[in-house]
């Protein structure tokens, strides 16, 4: 077992860290009071190879492993995780989702300028009445011969209004159920696709979050991913890497939170000396360090066993599951830390606070989690 990071690792890890720090923290709170789309932060972060981080140089990506993603999101989720989320849904759902399952065609017209970060793209499961009961799909993609006729309605869909191409997840044979549902590339242009309200939420107020409604939108079959009937296994795959990318972004909340606790307690005096001199300091500082650490090396071992074609499905939600908690406990801690600092939007931690919680609900919530692991038990 080899504990250390290579050259490149660090190199990577470097360069995600300078550019969090450089780009991302001016402007961090304003965009979140505002929820301001960071679409120059985001056009750089393509620029740098990270929206397509782990596709092929021959499809436009990076080359790059699994650890290196987990890398770059902590250290760009640290800072802000509005745009951490949108290299995230880019990198491990849709460009993953179009290079392993895509044809030669999907490829060099879609994938290409996601994996560029010339665009970015969005995954559409969720539906008004389909969070984590996936399989009940109510959006249909009626088979019409040479196109599918796309109906219906998707719900907090992340870059909903800013991106480009959609991968839209919809029933077309109600009978078959989880079996008859597809997979759809569909594009903003395409007549009968419309970007409804964009909702004001809790955290990750920077990123944008959208309805979006399909009424009688015509996609030609050759943007159907996969066999007809493929689009449940579809999301599930890709949802299974996409967990490593959410448990990476909540291990980089975490590790943000409580690296700025740690600063704050050698600085801020009570009592007569800096708080960190405190034991009920030094020991909520103990239990953070520790569990964030636990947390990264479920990242890194999910990370692993996919960049070795293991089977990561069990590994990526025990990550998630772990570190979603991680990032919610560690972030209460580091408001608590500051005291009546942590309270206000200068001191940063409770932005982080607010954003943790979605990490335990997004790509599928803690219970989601429990139930993939437990069955993975248990078969
Ligand atoms: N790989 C391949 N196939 C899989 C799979 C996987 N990882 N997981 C399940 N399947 C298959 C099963 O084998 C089964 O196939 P068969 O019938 O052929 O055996 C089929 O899928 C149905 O599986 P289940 O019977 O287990 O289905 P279920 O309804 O009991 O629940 C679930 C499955 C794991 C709970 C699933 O519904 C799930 O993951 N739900 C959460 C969805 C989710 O994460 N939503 C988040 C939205 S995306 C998002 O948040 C993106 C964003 O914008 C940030």
């Amino acid at each position: 077992m080899h504990f250390e990071l290579s050259e490149e690792h660090l190199m990577i890890r470097n360069a995600a860290r300078e550019f969090a720090q450089n780009e991302l923290l001016p402007g961090v709170i304003e965009r979140d009071t505002h929820q301001k789309f960071p679409h120059e932060q985001v056009r750089k972060l393509g620029e740098l190879g990270f929206l397509g981080m782990m596709v092929s140089p021959e499809y436009g990506g990076s080359g790059m492993d699994a650890i290196s993603y987990v890398l770059a999101m902590e250290e760009i989720s640290k800072i802000d995780a509005s745009a951490s989320v949108v290299m995230s849904v880019n990198n491990s759902l849709v460009c993953w989702g179009l290079e392993t399952y895509g044809t030669e065609e999907q490829k060099q017209k879609y994938l290409k300028p996601l994996a560029q970060g010339i665009i970015h793209g969005a995954f559409c499961l969720s539906e008004p009445e389909a969070g984590s009961d996936a399989t009940s799909q109510r959006t249909t993609a009626e088979d019409k011969g040479d196109y599918y006729l796309l109906n219906g309605t998707k719900n907090w869909i992340t870059s909903g209004g800013t991106a480009d191409t959609f991968l839209v997840i919809a029933q077309t044979h109600p009978e078959k159920k989880h079996k008859g549902i597809n997979a759809l590339i569909v594009t903003k242009d395409m007549p009968g696709f419309t970007v409804g309200k964009k909702e004001d939420k809790l955290g990750i107020r920077g990123s944008d979050t959208h309805s979006l409604m399909f009424q009688d939108v015509k996609v030609p079959k050759e943007n159907r991913i996969g066999e007809d009937g493929f689009g449940f296994t579809f999301a599930m795959k890709t949802l299974s890497g996409g967990r490593i990318g959410i448990a990476s972004q909540a291990l980089g909340i975490a590790s943000g939170a409580y690296e700025l606790a740690l600063k704050y307690s050698k600085e801020r005096k009570a009592f007569g000396k800096e708080i960190m001199n405190h034991q009920a300091i030094q020991f909520k500082l103990a239990d953070m360090a520790t569990e964030i650490e636990a947390a990264r090396m479920l990242c890194f071992k999910s990370a692993w066993l996919k960049d070795n074609h293991l089977n990561y499905d069990r590994a990526s939600s025990m990550a998630k599951l772990f570190a979603s908690e991680v990032a919610m406990k560690t972030t209460v801690e580091a408001v608590q830390i500051h005291g009546g600092y942590g309270f206000v939007k200068e001191y940063h931690v409770e932005r982080l606070m607010r954003d943790a919680k979605i990490t335990q609900i997004y790509e599928g919530t803690s219970e989601i989690q429990r139930i993939v692991i437990s069955r993975d038990i248990l078969k």
